[in-house]
């Protein structure tokens, strides 16, 4: 945010658990209220709690739906309305690699990014007249912390790094500015045919 300030941009940021319908509902309300509208929402939070199933306790496995899934789907449906009164808009949700292919270690979280994927056509299906499109990106392995607790399972960040042209080939992490740049595009009327799409932002991945 302090970025987007300092280059003369406006920005506004709170403090909400999407996992709570009321504060999802709330922060839209706010934002609403505060901007006249809301024509974008970028569904991104997320949580990766990795483990072999026999062993994810319930709580874990409640977190990741509550986190990956409701509150996901949480967004949507506090943003359609007020797209539905202005027309329409443009809903980006971000999902993972693991919406189309799982991992080592990942089954909870992929059985949540595939429901990223699945409420992503649904939403653009039963608004797709009311002018509302909705994307899904399914990124790679982009360098930022949700995955450390991962790469401890598979050997370590630098094992990770060393040999991540077998798993991703175009051999580097992602950053996360390049995962931004396909959200700024499916967000943009430059999108404007594409609704239900699941664009992988990936560096080959989901390719081999
Ligand atoms: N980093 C990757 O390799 C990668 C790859 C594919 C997809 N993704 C997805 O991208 C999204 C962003 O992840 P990231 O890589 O920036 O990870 P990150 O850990 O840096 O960011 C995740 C953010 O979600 C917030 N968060 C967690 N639970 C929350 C809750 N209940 N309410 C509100 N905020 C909450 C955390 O505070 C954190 O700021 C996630 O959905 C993730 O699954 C990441």
């Amino acid at each position: 945010m302090a970025e987007i300030i300092a280059v003369g941009g406006v920005a506004e940021g709170r403090s909400v658990d999407v996992s709570s319908g009321a504060e999802v509902d709330a922060m839209v309300d706010a934002a609403v209220s505060r901007w006249k509208g809301v024509d974008v929402l970028v569904n991104n939070v997320g949580v990766n709690l990795p483990g072999l199933l026999h062993e994810v306790p319930d709580d874990i496995i409640d977190k990741t739906l509550d986190v990956n899934v409701k509150g996901r789907l949480y967004g949507c449906r506090a943003v359609i309305p007020y797209m539905l009164a202005i027309g329409g808009g443009s809903i980006v949700n971000i999902s993972r690699v693991n919406g189309l292919v799982s991992e080592p270690f990942l089954t909870v979280y992929s059985a949540s990014k595939g429901a990223g994927v699945m409420l992503t056509k649904g939403v653009a299906l039963d608004y797709v007249k009311h002018g509302i499109r909705c994307n899904v990106i399914c990124p790679g392995w982009v360098d930022t912390p949700i995955n450390h607790a991962h790469a401890k399972l598979l050997g370590g960040l630098d094992h990770i790094y060393d040999t991540i042209d077998s798993f991703q080939p175009i051999g580097r992490p992602g950053q996360p500015r390049e995962i931004a740049n396909g959200a700024l595009f499916l967000a943009s009327d430059e999108a404007s045919l594409m609704t239900g799409g699941v664009v992988a932002v990936d560096g080959g991945m989901t390719s081999q």
